[in-house]
């Protein structure tokens, strides 16, 4: 990776760790125990990966209000930091390491973990109903509606957790499944967030039709390439890189995408769904001319990531 790339990625990380922080759980009573435990995970680090492409996103597409998508950046990995805290425990994919750190489960025990899990998920629907104060103009509160209701579409029992049952229902052995049925998973369970961010920053962005459709398109891909990655690093990766362990999948039985499809496909389906998520991004982004192109470069990063 060559160290101008590095360095600017660590000022736009630094920078989404700072929008997370503002608006991470503040204790509001005597009993702490719930903020310590959401924070716990939320403020673990991770690669912030949604945030970053929503605030990418919303500045390539000539955004420059910023103070009306940093509340959606932050209640997106709010969810995000939710739903791993969930996938984690006992009951799911009952695993010991998530961010280099015990588990949600593992520090403060189940019960606990899961409202550390519900409290994200609630604080991340405050979080992004208070951003109405930001708007000026009957667009604006428009556009807010309108990236309230997909933020939860995205992560709701159409998106996020409707894929997360299909994951649990793909125990080998238990149902009868294709491609259709891992790519309609994919899509849902790991490319419901990744479409959130990128649609979030479009909507708010100002961009209706067919280039919110370009970037909910966007988003399927790189969802499905993200988990499929996934699925390799947990077969391949490095522990101690990747900060969770090794062999989830094959532990609790799962049959995934790429073990239906074996490695050299996978490949090759990742490698044409990267040129669908380039040609998107470049037909669209000839629009604001001024932008400095580190989402095409964090695509090219993520590429090869580790972790
Ligand atoms: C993990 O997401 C869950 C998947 C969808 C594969 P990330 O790999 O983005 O996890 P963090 O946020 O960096 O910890
Ligand atoms: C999880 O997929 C996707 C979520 C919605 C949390 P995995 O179960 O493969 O994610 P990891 O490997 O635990 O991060
Ligand atoms: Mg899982
Ligand atoms: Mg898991
Ligand atoms: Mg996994």
């Amino acid at each position: 990776m060559n160290s101008g790339f590095r360095d600017r990625l660590n000022i736009k990380i630094a920078e989404v760790e700072a929008v997370v922080r503002e608006y991470s759980p503040k204790p509001m009573t005597e009993e702490t125990l719930l903020c310590e435990a959401m924070n716990y995970s939320l403020l673990a680090g991770g690669k912030r990966l949604r945030p970053l492409l929503m605030l990418e996103t919303y500045r390539f597409l000539g955004g420059s209000k910023e103070e009306l998508v940093r509340p959606f950046a932050a209640a997106l990995e709010m969810i995000h930091t939710y739903s791993l805290i969930h996938d984690d425990l006992p009951a799911m994919d009952n695993d010991d390491l998530r961010r280099g750190k015990p588990t949600n489960h593992k520090v403060y025990g189940e019960a606990v973990a899961i409202l550390a899990g519900d409290g994200l998920l609630n604080l991340a629907a405050e979080t992004v109903s208070k951003d109405f104060v930001h708007c000026e103009t009957i667009d604006e509160y428009k556009r807010v509606g309108m990236a309230i209701s997909a933020l939860f579409s995205y992560s709701g029992a159409d998106g996020m957790i409707g894929g997360q049952i299909l994951d649990m229902l793909s125990e080998e052995g238990k149902k009868e499944k294709n491609e259709d049925f891992f790519l309609a998973m994919y899509d849902l369970k790991t490319g419901g967030l990744i479409k959130a961010a990128f649609v979030i920053g479009a909507i708010l962005a100002g961009e209706s039709g067919e280039e919110i459709a370009s970037m909910e398109r966007t988003g399927t891909s790189l969802g499905l390439v993200f988990q499929l990655q996934d699925d390799l690093l947990d077969i391949k990766g490095d522990e101690a890189k990747l900060g969770k362990p090794l062999h989830s999948d094959e532990r609790n039985n799962k049959l995934t995408y790429l073990k239906l499809l074996g490695e050299a496909k996978a490949l090759e389906i990742m490698e044409a769904n990267y040129k669908s998520i380039y040609k998107n991004l470049e037909n669209i982004c000839h629009k604001n001319c001024s932008y400095d192109g580190f989402i095409l470069e964090f695509l090219e990063y993520l590429k090869s990531r580790e972790s």
